[in-house]
This record gives structure tokens, sequence and C-alpha cells, in this order.
């Protein structure tokens, strides 16, 4: 079947048992083959193609994917447009090693994310192949600007697993275990988060829980183990993406900036999951007034494509020669696929993510008040979070009852996937129209009744 016989549809078409026979197959030959530690959800797709909103699997199902291959496809399943660039750039030149020699994909993406960035410009840019390694530089980059080696991040927060971006991230213990101990001075302290107070468990307010935080940062950290003084960078999600789509109050980021200003501290945030348009702006960090001296960026730049970059204030990415490169980042058919994407993306997609995103997270309400094992549901522009309780007078987190959602939401042609522990998310291409979400929500609504007994 050619994509463009699956672009035009309506609803999903589910025609088999899923898996169906040959997807069967496939996972068996996986479980055999692949890696095991691929965290994969309850459910088991088995993709063919994908065109804008909608996936068909390998028995001929057709899904509507409110997930994006994990905010990645911001532009849909293979964007004509984002298509064209790559086969034109692929028959011209696919790769000369930019850490060695010059071609001017680099400088145009590099010159383009000073401009759209919230880092202060002027900046520089090193190019990654993902988001870990856009992290790794990160680190290294405030370790050598600074000379200082400690770092602070935030519980639930996720920044990757190779062994830096690792030393971060705290969203599940299962990324941890088995490895001992960490390679950098990491200390993590409570994220702000308002429906579930990191110390009491219970709803909040912003302004209580950001001083609470913050405190614990000034007032706690700083006079026992951490001293300010030795702290290379604090690094920050604006909206915990795989702890859960947990935005930040603004005034607990405005705290952590003046923290660092205050004490020669880098402010890293990672818009890895946030950025590129997933929450109606460009970057997260816009909704906050927020200025990080380093940014970090990937999954929905490429629109599918490799493509990782961290972006510093050009004072701080000022290393020398060796210090750091790498063979393949910034490749140029990922580059012209990334310059395509901030172009579809600055042509109308961030500003329909903030109109169906409020579409959405205003039909999710809806659902939230009809049913009582929604507890929450938060986030900004199409980066939203559904977070499932055992009933509202306990908010007890309700992880199963989220997983039975999640597979009853694949049953029916839906695809969502979770985060944090009792979370479903929404990270769908940022084409979605009010259309899609009236036949999500009611697929939602379906799923959510069949599982909740
Ligand atoms: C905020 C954030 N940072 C970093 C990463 C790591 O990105 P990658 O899987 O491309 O290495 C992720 C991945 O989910 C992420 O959400």
């Amino acid at each position: 079947m050619a994509t463009s016989t699956i672009a035009p549809l309506k609803r999903p078409e589910i025609k088999t048992a899923l898996p169906g026979p040959r997807g069967q197959e496939i996972i068996a030959a996986d479980h055999k083959f692949v890696n095991p530690a691929y965290p994969r959800p309850t459910y088991k797709l088995v993709a063919e193609r994908g065109a804008g909103v909608w996936v068909e699997d390998v028995d001929g199902n057709v899904f509507l994917d409110a997930n994006a291959g994990i905010a990645v496809c911001s532009t849909g399943h293979c964007h004509p447009e984002v298509v064209k660039v790559i086969q034109e750039q692929a028959a011209q030149l696919i790769h000369m090693c930019g850490t060695d020699f010059y071609y001017r994909h680099m400088p145009d993406l590099a010159r383009k994310l000073d401009e759209i960035v919230p880092v202060p410009s002027p900046t520089r840019t090193h190019f990654a192949n993902s988001g870990t390694e856009a992290v790794e530089t990160a680190l290294k980059l405030a370790l050598h600007a600074t000379g200082r080696e400690k770092f602070i991040s935030f519980f639930g927060s996720f920044h990757g697993r190779t062994l830096g971006s690792l030393a971060l991230t705290s969203s599940k213990v299962a990324q941890r275990r088995g490895f001992r101990r960490q390679v950098l001075d990491v200390t993590h302290v409570p994220y702000p988060n308002t429906f579930r107070d990191p110390f009491t468990g219970q709803p909040t307010d912003a302004a209580t829980v950001s001083r609470q935080c913050l405190d614990w940062i000034t007032e706690r950290l700083f006079k026992t183990t951490t001293p300010p003084e030795e702290v290379a960078a604090i690094v920050v999600e604006c909206v915990q993406g795989e702890g859960g789509y947990v935005p930040a109050p603004k005034e607990f980021l405005q705290g952590l900036r003046s923290i660092c200003d205050e004490h020669g501290i880098l402010l890293v945030v990672d818009e890895v999951q946030s950025g590129m348009g997933r929450t109606g702006k460009m970057f997260a960090s816009e909704h906050y007034d927020l200025k990080p001296d380093i940014v970090t960026i990937a999954k929905g730049i490429g629109s599918g494509l490799p493509i990782g970059a961290c972006v510093a204030r050009a004072d701080i990415m000022n290393w020398k020669s060796g210090a750091h490169a790498s063979t393949f980042g910034g490749n140029p058919v990922c580059i012209a696929a990334a310059l395509k994407t901030i172009e579809l993306l600055e042509g109308g997609l961030i500003a329909n993510a903030a109109e169906v995103g409020a579409y959405l997270k205003a039909g999710l309400e809806k659902l939230k008040d009809k049913h009582e094992c929604i507890g929450d549901v938060r986030g900004l522009g199409l980066m939203l979070g559904v977070e499932f309780v055992a009933d509202r007078a306990t908010n007890q987190p309700a992880p199963e009852l989220r997983d039975r959602i999640e597979t009853a939401c694949y049953e029916r042609g839906l695809l969502v996937l979770g985060a944090g522990a009792n979370t479903i998310r929404w990270s769908p291409p940022l084409i979605l129209t009010r259309e899609h979400v009236d036949v999500a929500l009611e697929l939602f609504n379906d799923a959510i009744t069949a599982s909740y007994q």
C-alpha cells in the first residue's frame, strides 16, 4: 500500500488481531536478536509505513499516532517537503565529516539556531546525533568553561542513558540499576510538581512548591554537601518529559536563573523533548521568559532523522581544537531535514501546536470531569500529560490502570505512550487537526471506560 493511500484516512482501521501474523514473526525475531533492554510498552506495534498522523503496521492495520515516535516526527510522518529535501541532499552529498572539512549546511543551521534559541546571541552550536550526545556536550562544556565539577539535577528528570547523561537521569530506577557509581558528581533535588508536591505527595500551589524546591538548593544543599562555588551547572527540563509531562512553575525557573547568576553557575535547559514547537512556542523556555546559558536539542528538530545540537553562549563555547567533535554529527542530510523542519514549524506548525493543543487539552479536561480515575490534565501546546489515579479522594497513583488504558487505546487504533509511573503522554505530530483530536478523544474515552472497573 502506498503512503498516499493512508494519508486521507479519517479514522483508524483495525483489521486483524493485534499484533497480526506478520507482526508476530517480526517480534519473535526481534526478541531473539535485538537488545532486550529497550523499554517497550505493554502493547506491541510493528510499523511498516507512516504518512502524516497515520501509521500502518505490517498487517495492514492503520493507527492514529498521538506519539510521533516519542515527540520526534514533529512535521508528521514522511512530510513530503522533508522527504524531498532528504532525497535531493542524499543525491548530492551524504557525508563529509564536518569535524575536518567544511560545508554550508553547518553554518546555515547554526546561524538559524542562533536566531531562534532562547540562549542570548551570539551563540555557537555543536552538532550531535541524539539527545544524549547533546547533553554530553553540555556537561563537558560546563566542566571546561567553569573549571568546576559538581552538577545539580532533578528527581524525575531524563537526560539520556550514556554514562555522563545517565548521572543526571533519575526518572526510573531501571535506568540506573546495575551500573554502580556514576561518572559525574551529581546531586538530585526535588522538582516542583504542583499536582504532587515532592514533600507531601499532595496537590499544592506553584508559589509554595517553587519556594520549597529553591530553598532546598540554597538552604540545604549549598549549606551542607554542595558549596555553590563548586557547582558547574544546574540541568533542568522546563517540562519534565519522561518524568510524566510535568511543567515547572514560572517562578521556579526564574528562581533557578537567579541562583545561577548569583553563584556563577551555568543554567543548562534540556529542550530535547519540549523544543521545536511542541509546546506551542519554538522552545518551552519562551513560556517562562527563561534565558539559559546552554540549551540541548534533538528529537523534533530533524522530523525523524538523527540530529542533536548543543547551543551555548559563544563566550562559553570557546574551547580549543580537539576538545569535542563527532564524525557524523551535523551530517548534511540531517541538516537539510532540520532546516526544512524549522521552516515548516515557523510557517504554521508552532501556531497549530498552540491552537490544536488548547483544543485537545480542553477535551481532556472534559474527560477528567467524567472519569474519576483522571487525577490531572496538564502541559503546554501538544505536550500534554494525563495522570491516572485510583480515585480523586486519595490521588493514589494507578500505574496498572495507565498500562491497561495504553493497551486499550492501541486495540482501538490510537497510539499513545506512558510517561512517569502513571501518566499517559500526548506528543502527536504538530500537524494534528481538530478532526483528528475528536477521533482521538472518542477512542481515549472508550479505552478509559473499558479499562476502569
Ligand atoms: C529531555 C530529554 N533529554 C535527553 C533525551 C535523550 O535523547 P536520546 O534518546 O535521543 O539520546 C531525551 C529522550 O527521551 C529527553 O526526553
